[in-house]
């Protein structure tokens, strides 16, 4: 709590200047879910299955839907299905799993 605190006092100018899409995903979460427990089931917190995330996301086949189309489809892939964390991270910033191995350019794990 007061690391992330400290990190969105010190980020503050950033986010005021870039706009609500740079932040990160727990931030924008809380926006809209309003508390930590929508992910963290255990408090003081650790982390975050895919299950938790999928109880509000559906299911992979779900998330493959929205994200089709595209150049490559991250949720519907060889890797099959990794958890979430794979590329997406709560309060530090996401990284393409996929990049282990190859070089997709442009694409941003939101
Ligand atoms: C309590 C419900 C809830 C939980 C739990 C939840 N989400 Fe979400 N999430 C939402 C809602 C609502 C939105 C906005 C609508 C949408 O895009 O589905 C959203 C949007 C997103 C987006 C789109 C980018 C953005 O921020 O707008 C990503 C990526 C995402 N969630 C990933 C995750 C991951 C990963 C987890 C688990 C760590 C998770 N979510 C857990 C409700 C939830
Ligand atoms: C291999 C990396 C990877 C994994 C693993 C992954 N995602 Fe994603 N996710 C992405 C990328 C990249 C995007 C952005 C796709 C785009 O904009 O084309 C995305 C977008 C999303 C979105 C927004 C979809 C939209 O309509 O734009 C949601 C919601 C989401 N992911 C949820 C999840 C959840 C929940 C899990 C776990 C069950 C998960 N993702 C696993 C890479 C991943
Ligand atoms: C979108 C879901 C989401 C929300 C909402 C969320 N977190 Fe998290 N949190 C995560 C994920 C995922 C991790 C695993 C590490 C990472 O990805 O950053 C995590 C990790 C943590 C950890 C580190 C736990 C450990 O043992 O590694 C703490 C502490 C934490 N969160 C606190 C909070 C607090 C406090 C709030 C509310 C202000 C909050 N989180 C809201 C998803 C969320
Ligand atoms: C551990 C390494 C590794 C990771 C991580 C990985 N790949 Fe691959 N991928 C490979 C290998 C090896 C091949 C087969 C060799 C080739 O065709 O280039 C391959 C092949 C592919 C192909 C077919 C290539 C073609 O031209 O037909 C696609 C598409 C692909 N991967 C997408 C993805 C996506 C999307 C992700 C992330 C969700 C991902 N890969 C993660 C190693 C990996």
């Amino acid at each position: 709590m007061k690391k992330t605190a400290l990190v969105a006092l010190l980020c503050l100018p950033l986010f005021s200047a870039a706009g609500a899409a740079d932040k990160l995903l727990a931030d924008r979460h809380m926006d809209r879910v309003g508390k930590c427990e929508a992910c963290h089931q255990t408090m003081p917190p650790k982390a975050v299955g895919s299950k938790q995330c999928l109880a509000c996301h559906g299911s992979y086949d779900k998330l493959a839907a929205r994200t089709d189309g595209k150049d490559i489809n991250p949720h519907a892939s060889h890797l099959e299905d990794p958890d979430c964390g794979a590329c997406h991270r709560g309060h530090k910033k996401p990284v393409l799993a996929c990049d282990e191995c190859h070089e997709f350019k442009g694409i941003k794990v939101p």
